[in-house]
């Protein structure tokens, strides 16, 4: 997929990976339609990305995440890719966490990010592609974080099985394992506070690198061994 002309929709654009995503995506080129739940934040970015279309949603309203696709494809008259870069942390240590809070992980994470792109895939065309911004922590899961940790393997595991469910159609599925970056997000986490974190990776650099993937029809970014990201083209 050539990033330049191509069709995107961005869910999470309100955010700051979400963001930096649409940035990338519109300097290079792309046509792209913004989703978040702020709705001022959103508006005001979309300004900034060529008076794009716009859209606002919450997770917890599944038809609407499940519209987005559709919305986005009528908006920009045709849709190529889909991105969802939509999260929530809480910290702690298992026991001390509520179900609660789980939930509440597990329909930011997980369900909402998955009804966006299980609506999308019906309406992408052969070399199209869908992602999902998940984390590290999909692989290698985080003491003191189980349930964020597990909510985001449940979606990098349906990204898997979709991956191969899609490959005869030619529809690409990539998994973005971003590692810790100094956005901010760990400071909005809904429960706990975080540990003394490393310093984050740079996003301006990992947020190239998924766009690059996106349109190589990569399958997984991830961090490699000497600190910077690797993008595999099949998963391991
Ligand atoms: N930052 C990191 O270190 C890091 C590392 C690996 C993976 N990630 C993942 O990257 C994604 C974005 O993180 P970020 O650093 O950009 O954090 P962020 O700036 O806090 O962005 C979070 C995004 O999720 C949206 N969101 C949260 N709750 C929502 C809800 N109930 N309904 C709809 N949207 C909701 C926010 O929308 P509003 O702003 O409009 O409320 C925002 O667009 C997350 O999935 C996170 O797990 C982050």
């Amino acid at each position: 997929m050539s990033t330049a002309g191509s069709k995107v929709l961005v869910v999470g654009a309100t955010g700051a990976v979400g963001g930096a995503l649409a940035g990338v995506l519109h300097g290079r080129g792309a046509r792209c339609a913004v989703a978040g739940r702020d709705a001022g934040r959103l508006a005001e970015r979309a300004r900034g990305w060529g008076g794009c279309p716009a859209r606002v949603f919450d997770a917890y309203d599944m038809d609407g995440c499940a519209a987005l696709a559709g919305w986005a494809r009528e908006a920009l008259s045709g849709l190529d890719a889909v991105v969802t870069a939509v999260g929530t942390v809480a910290f702690g240590r298992s026991e001390d966490t509520s179900d609660e809070v789980l939930e509440h992980l597990v329909a930011v994470n997980a369900l909402a990010p998955i009804a966006v792109l299980r609506a999308a895939l019906p309406l992408l065309p052969e070399g199209g592609a869908v992602a999902a911004v998940t984390g590290v922590v999909a692989e290698r899961p985080m003491p003191g974080a189980a349930d964020y940790s597990a909510s985001k393997a449940a979606l990098s595991a349906w990204l898997t099985a979709v991956r191969r469910e899609q490959r005869r159609r030619g529809v690409h599925v990539l998994d973005a394992r971003l590692p810790h970056m100094d956005t901010g997000f760990a400071d909005r986490a809904v429960a706990g506070s975080p540990p003394p974190m490393p310093p984050g990776a740079d996003l301006d650099a990992a947020v190239r690198a998924v766009v690059d993937a996106l349109a190589s029809g990569a399958a997984v970014v991830r961090p490699g061994t000497d600190g910077g990201l690797v993008t595999e083209a099949r998963e391991r």
